[in-house]
């Protein structure tokens, strides 16, 4: 049964780890979630999704931004705070999972990829790390915290990959820095690491478990704290 007034951001909801944990983290603990994409259409499908797993009395909104779009991103953030309230959780997802070849990839495409998976993420980090030990200090239930998906391409990069592999490594490094930094302040900075590609006939990188194990991580965290939990 989800808590009063518990508030869960999405950035990057898509249809795969995205979904997924959004609904368990949803069903479990918050009553308010925020969703951010750049499709407004495929918006309007997970949150169709979303309540349907959850329950209509879950309160859901929508935003359709590109958070390589600084002020795009601050402002649904803005939002979700006027709507909602400040948030308890922040999942940052977003990233596109697309084939590089080394050599003939255009650097700009390189430097979108920096635009969502560190850039973004820094001005989210900006703006909610404050909030989030400013909760931590108000309420000893909450669970105030900003979990980033990951995988294990900073450590084992795939050359097929590449330009995936090097954003995910600069992501981690900033998840590290500011776990060491703020993460003894009553909140939680994290990484989900999903070591394979996740497709739904996959036994360990279905969705499903890897939103059931997510959870199993992140509900233990008060007890047990740890930067990261290996999927
Ligand atoms: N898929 C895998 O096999 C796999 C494996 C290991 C780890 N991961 C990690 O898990 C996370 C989720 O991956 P997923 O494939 O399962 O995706 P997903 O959860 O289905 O969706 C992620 C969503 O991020 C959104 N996004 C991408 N660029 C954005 C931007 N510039 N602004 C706003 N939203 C943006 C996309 O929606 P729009 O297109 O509507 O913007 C996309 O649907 C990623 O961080 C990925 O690196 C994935």
């Amino acid at each position: 049964m989800a808590a009063t007034n518990r508030t869960l951001v999405v950035i990057g909801s898509g249809p795969g780890i995205g979904r997924s944990v959004t609904s368990r983290f949803a069903s479990e603990r918050y009553n308010n979630v925020a969703l951010i994409a750049r499709r407004a259409e495929q918006l309007e499908v997970e949150e169709k999704v979303l309540k349907e797993a959850v329950g209509s009395q879950l309160k859901v909104k929508t935003y359709a931004r590109d958070i390589t779009d600084s002020n795009a991103l601050l402002s649904a953030l803005q939002d979700v705070e006027i709507t909602f309230g400040k948030p308890e959780c922040v999942f940052f997802n977003a990233a596109r999972v697309l084939p590089s070849q080394l050599l003939t990839h255009d650097v700009k495409e390189i430097e979108y990829d920096l635009k969502i998976n560190v850039s973004a993420l820094y001005v989210c980090a900006q703006r909610v790390i404050p909030q989030l030990i400013e909760l931590a200090k108000v309420d000893a239930t909450a669970m105030p915290s900003l979990i980033v998906t990951s995988s294990m391409l900073p450590q084992d990069p795939i050359p097929q990959v590449f330009a995936l592999s090097l954003v995910k490594a600069a992501q981690r490094n900033l998840m590290q820095s500011l776990a060491m930094t703020y993460g003894n302040q009553g909140i939680y900075l994290g990484l989900i690491n999903v070591a394979g590609q996740v497709s739904p006939s996959e036994r360990i990188y279905n969705p499903t478990n890897i939103a059931n194990k997510a959870w199993e991580w992140f509900a233990q965290l008060k007890e047990n704290p740890g930067f990261e939990v290996k999927i």
